[in-house]
């Protein structure tokens, strides 16, 4: 750990969180940042062979923020958790750079054998608030897990996964993809409600002409058919 890789840690939640006012805020305020310090600390002791160590401080940084992240866990540069209270990060679980996760999340496993049994999740992967990601799948670059969502499988890059199992929700437009969102929802980039409520409106207007053209065509037959109908009888 370095003052660099610290200064980065801060500065991603001054970046990510608007309620951020200084870097002595989040030092002093911040569970997720001081989770991560004393993960930094734990995961060096437990490379060093300092289990206990290790464990020991992995334990203390779960008693001050209510986060658990095994000391044996891969955490990448600017991570963010906020709010923090109930996350828990298995032994195995890769978190890439510029990850952010949401409270009561779990990055867990679902097997009881050593090896590779969490989750990686690959850098920009945002995860709301209660999600349960299980297993030692991948969840791709800048993919989106809505808040309370189950995953048990492989999620590809940039897609946004909801419900339980979780499920693709909607189709990213891949142009938003680099730019953090807070809460994971995307904007449209339109610039006000009206604008918002006159394309929901067109997207309205087109589906239910749509619905009239389908209706039109399905006209033909049905008369034919009750006209055979009339004419058996
Ligand atoms: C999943 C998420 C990223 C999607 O945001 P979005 O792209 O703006 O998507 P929308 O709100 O347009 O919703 C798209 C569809 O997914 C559904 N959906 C959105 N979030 C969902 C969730 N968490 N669980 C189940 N369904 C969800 C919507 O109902 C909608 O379904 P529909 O097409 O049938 O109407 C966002 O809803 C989310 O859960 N973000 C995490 C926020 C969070 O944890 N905040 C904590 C702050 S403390």
């Amino acid at each position: 750990m370095t003052f660099k890789t610290l200064r980065e840690d801060i500065d991603s939640v001054i970046a990510r969180d608007p309620a951020a006012r200084s870097r002595l805020e989040v030092v002093m305020c911040y569970p997720g940042f001081q989770a991560i310090l004393l993960h930094r600390l734990a995961h060096s002791a437990w490379n060093r062979g300092w289990r206990l160590t290790g464990r020991w401080l992995s334990q203390l940084g779960r008693l001050f923020t209510g986060i658990e992240i095994h000391p044996g866990a891969t955490i990448g540069r600017r991570v963010f958790i906020d709010h923090g209270m109930g996350v828990v990060i298995g032994e195995t679980a890769i978190v890439g750079d510029d990850v952010t996760l949401y409270q009561g999340v779990t990055l867990g496993g679902t097997k009881l054998h050593k090896g590779k049994r969490h989750p990686t999740l690959e850098r920009g992967v945002i995860v709301g608030s209660g999600a349960q990601i299980l297993g030692p799948f991948t969840v791709g670059q800048e993919a989106r897990i809505g808040a309370n969502a189950v995953v048990l499988a492989e999620v590809p890059a940039g897609v946004t996964m909801t419900g339980i199992p979780a499920k693709p929700a909607l189709t990213r437009d891949k142009s938003r993809a680099a730019e953090f969102q807070a809460y994971g929802t995307p904007t449209d980039g339109l610039p006000d409600p009206v604008a918002r409520a006159i394309e929901a409106l067109q997207a309205e207007v087109a589906q239910l002409r749509g619905r009239v053209v389908e209706l039109e065509s399905s006209q033909q037959p049905v008369d034919a058919r009750s006209t055979l109908r009339i004419t058996g009888t």
